[in-house]
């Protein structure tokens, strides 16, 4: 009873160490495990913008290349940074306790990340990091209170400032104006990006890191794309076989009846 009673509180410390908690109104995400591009597209930006920090020691480039159409000469060209072979794990040789000094939390193993908070909420995060003055390295996170990490992607998105104070963010979601009582929708948003800072535009930075996300979910399950495939050929089988069966039962009552 007791070990349980420990278990059970250990439970509720490890949820309590997960990112804070925030009200921010998040938007939708629906992974698309087919779009093999977008696919490759979000591998080719992890690889470039947060493999520096971050592993995904569950993971092997092979396999990944494999699932997503890359050929190897690519994989090796393009994608196998460092001293990585094609049937290595993603891992990354930055040593936990440095990095902890700088940053004061050590970069988390993302293989599992949409596993862990969803694709939804990793795809409002990476969306929202905002400058913040107040805070260790100058930007802060919308579903992510006092993230840290830096954002490492300003330089695509632009300077994304908070409009409304820090409470009013939290407390309402994100969104300022009003929120129209009949269908809804609210207007405005706390969050807003200095035009012309960033190299993409607002649309090409949200498909940017659609990709990314997308190509994190397949990660986080990569059996899932083989297994919506082979899913689609079980049930044309059994459509062919059904109809094969019904024949079948129709010749042997055919004297019966
Ligand atoms: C300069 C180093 C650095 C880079 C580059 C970096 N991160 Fe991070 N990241 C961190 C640190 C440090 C943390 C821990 C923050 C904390 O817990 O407060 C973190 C945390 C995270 C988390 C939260 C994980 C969790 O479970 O709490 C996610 C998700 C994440 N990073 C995604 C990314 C993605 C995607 C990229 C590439 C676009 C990226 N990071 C690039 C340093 C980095």
């Amino acid at each position: 009873m007791k070990k349980i009673l420990i278990a059970l509180v250990m439970l509720c410390l490890s949820g309590a160490a997960l990112a804070a908690p925030s009200n921010y109104n998040m938007e939708p995400f629906r992974a698309d495990l087919r779009d093999q591009e977008s696919l490759q597209r979000g591998m080719a930006m992890f690889v470039n913008r947060c493999m520096g920090c971050h592993s995904m020691e569950y993971q092997r480039f092979a396999r990944t290349g494999e699932d997503l159409g890359i050929p190897e000469e690519l994989m090796e060209e393009y994608l196998i940074l460092g001293n990585h072979g094609i049937n290595d794990l993603m891992t990354i040789s930055m040593d936990n306790d440095a990095a902890e000094g700088w940053f004061g939390k050590a970069p988390p193993d993302l293989t599992l990340t949409t596993r862990v908070h969803g694709s939804t909420w990793l795809y409002n995060y990476l969306r929202t990091f905002y400058r913040d003055d107040d805070a260790i390295f100058g930007v802060n996170n919308a579903v992510f209170v006092d993230v840290g990490m830096p954002h490492v992607l300003e330089d695509l998105q632009g300077i994304v400032v908070n409009t409304c104070s820090r409470e009013e963010l939290e407390e309402r979601g994100g969104f300022t104006g009003t929120i129209d009582p009949l269908t809804g929708t609210r207007s405005g948003q706390c969050l807003q990006v200095q035009p012309g800072t960033g190299s993409m535009s607002p649309e090409e930075f949200h498909q940017a890191m659609y990709d990314l996300t997308n190509f994190m979910t397949y990660v986080g399950e990569p059996s899932r794309v083989q297994a919506e495939r082979i899913g689609t050929f079980v049930l044309i089988f059994l459509a062919i076989f059904t109809f094969v069966a019904y024949l079948l039962k129709r010749e042997y009552w055919r004297d019966i009846h």
